[in-house]
């Protein structure tokens, strides 16, 4: 009896092991060919636009896009940490945030291709375009031109031949996820609706892509596929600038009618571009949690200049997701990072920042649990300021006040650009309400204790 027992309890965990799975997301290397040491901060990197770069070091500075050191260290971390993913998934923005022209773009990409297929040359790698992968920046157009087909060309392993026709094209593509029916990868080139983007302002669907995007889906939902959708710029709003979005109106209600569409065969969305730790929910009519796009941290420290952000820059962050390999269900998120102070004061190594599940204390990943982690960060100051704290990758650790509250709380919760409008509202009411609680609460004991 002992015995069977044992035995069956041994099949079991064979069976949870087998079902479960690991992959990298990589976002916003930035590297910055410029960066190098200088006795006058405002010269270390030209990605810093003069902006002095008082603390550089060889890991780099919070003004300044990646020195090659960081790059290296990073793709090397995921080695030590990770070395045998399932897979990676790479979502863009190369290049540093300065103009040194259009002939750094292919050789700055290369760069980066070339060391991740070093350290990692029997890994399938599902990798998007950036905002920053082309010259002049944003200007992706919805047609053929030379970057996309270099790129293509660069990132021949791992494409399929059918992915390299649609990549050359339009900067997508899809594929089976590491080629297993019944599960899907979807990589979309959203920098056509970036609202930066004079390409594409105009058209109704550039490249054809939400055309092409909707066939797809629709043909997953029939043969029963699982799919994983990746990209760089997501809809929806900036957690750290309050009615910031990124795409244009309609390209954003385009994105939300295709997710609310084909729910049930996407099971998660992984994007970068913020270069912050956060996530978007996705609802559909009665207000039930139907997805969730995660948002990765960057490598690159860079403080943003967007007008109005304060104290923009993260530490350098790298993730794990846990999945089902069966369900492709997320399971865990797990991300690590490295202290760049601290690197550049010699004793900085790459650590883990959190696990998902137990820093909010959610079974898993999925939308229900999201959702869940969501109303925690929204009434419990405690995992609001969790949440804050990670958003910048443990950079900013002062206090998350109530206005910031409400632009994160709304920023996650709403994609939709009237609806968020109208979070920021009923959140503010919110805030007067629960900030006059302790003012109604002595009130209310004055006049008990007067009785
Ligand atoms: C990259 O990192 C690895 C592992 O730490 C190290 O062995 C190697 O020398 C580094 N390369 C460069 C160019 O810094
Ligand atoms: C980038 O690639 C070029 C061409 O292969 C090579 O000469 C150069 O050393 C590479 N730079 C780094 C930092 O790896
Ligand atoms: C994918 O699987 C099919 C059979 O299902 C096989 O013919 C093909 O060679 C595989 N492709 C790769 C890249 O492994
Ligand atoms: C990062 O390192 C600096 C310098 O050692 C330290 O002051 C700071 O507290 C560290 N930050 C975190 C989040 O550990
Ligand atoms: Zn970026
Ligand atoms: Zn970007």
């Amino acid at each position: 009896m002992y015995t069977v027992r044992l035995l069956l309890s041994c099949l079991l965990f064979k069976e949870v092991i087998s079902l479960s799975g690991s992959f990298w997301h990589i976002t916003d290397l930035h590297w910055d060919p410029t960066y190098e040491l200088n006795n006058d901060p405002e010269l270390v990197c030209q990605s810093s636009d003069k902006r002095p770069a008082a603390n550089a070091g060889k890991f780099g500075d919070y003004a300044c896009d990646s020195p090659w050191l960081l790059i290296n260290s990073s793709v090397y971390a995921m080695k030590d940490i990770l070395p045998d993913p399932d897979f990676i998934v790479w979502t863009g923005d190369d290049t540093p945030h300065a103009d040194l022209g259009e002939k750094v773009v292919l050789p700055i990409i290369s760069n980066l291709t070339h060391i991740i297929n070093q350290v990692f040359p029997n890994t399938k790698v599902y990798s998007a375009l950036g905002n920053h992968d082309y010259h002049p920046k944003n200007q992706l157009p919805a047609g053929p031109n030379h970057i996309y087909s270099q790129t293509a060309e660069m990132w021949q392993e791992w494409l399929d031949p059918a992915s390299q026709e649609t990549f050359k094209k339009g900067g997508y593509y899809t594929e089976k996820l590491l080629n297993r029916t019944g599960f899907r990868m979807l990589v979309l080139n959203t920098n056509l609706y970036y609202d930066q983007n004079k390409q594409t302002q105009n058209m109704v669907d550039p490249a054809g892509q939400f055309t092409w995007a909707d066939q797809v889906l629709t043909e997953a939902a029939n043969n029963k596929e699982k799919v994983y959708i990746i990209g760089h710029v997501p809809p929806g709003f900036f957690e750290k600038k309050r009615s910031k979005p990124w795409f244009v109106p309609g390209f954003n209600k385009l994105y939300l009618d295709l997710i609310q569409r084909h729910h049930s065969v996407i099971l998660g969305q992984f994007f970068g571009h913020h270069h912050t730790d956060s996530f978007r929910m996705f609802y559909n009519s009665d207000g039930s949690p139907i997805s969730t796009m995660f948002l990765s941290p960057g490598v690159t420290p860079w403080k943003t200049s967007l007008p109005g952000v304060v104290d923009g820059a993260n530490n350098p962050g790298i993730r794990v997701l846990e999945y089902d390999t069966q369900t492709l269900l997320v399971k865990d998120v797990v991300t690590y990072y490295l202290n760049l102070t601290r690197a550049n004061a010699g004793g900085g190594r790459w650590e883990k920042e959190y696990r998902l599940t137990e820093s909010f204390r959610v079974p898993d990943a999925s939308p229900a649990s999201m959702h869940q982690a969501l109303n925690r960060i929204a009434t419990d100051p405690c995992y609001l300021q969790k949440y804050y704290e990670y958003n910048s990758v443990n950079y900013d650790l002062t206090e998350c006040n109530s206005d910031c509250r409400i632009d994160h709380v709304c920023a996650a919760r709403e994609v939709d650009f009237d609806r968020y409008e109208r979070c920021l509202v009923t959140e503010g009411a919110f805030a007067i309400y629960s900030g006059l609680l302790p003012v109604l609460s002595v009130a209310v004991s004055l006049v008990l204790a007067n009785r």
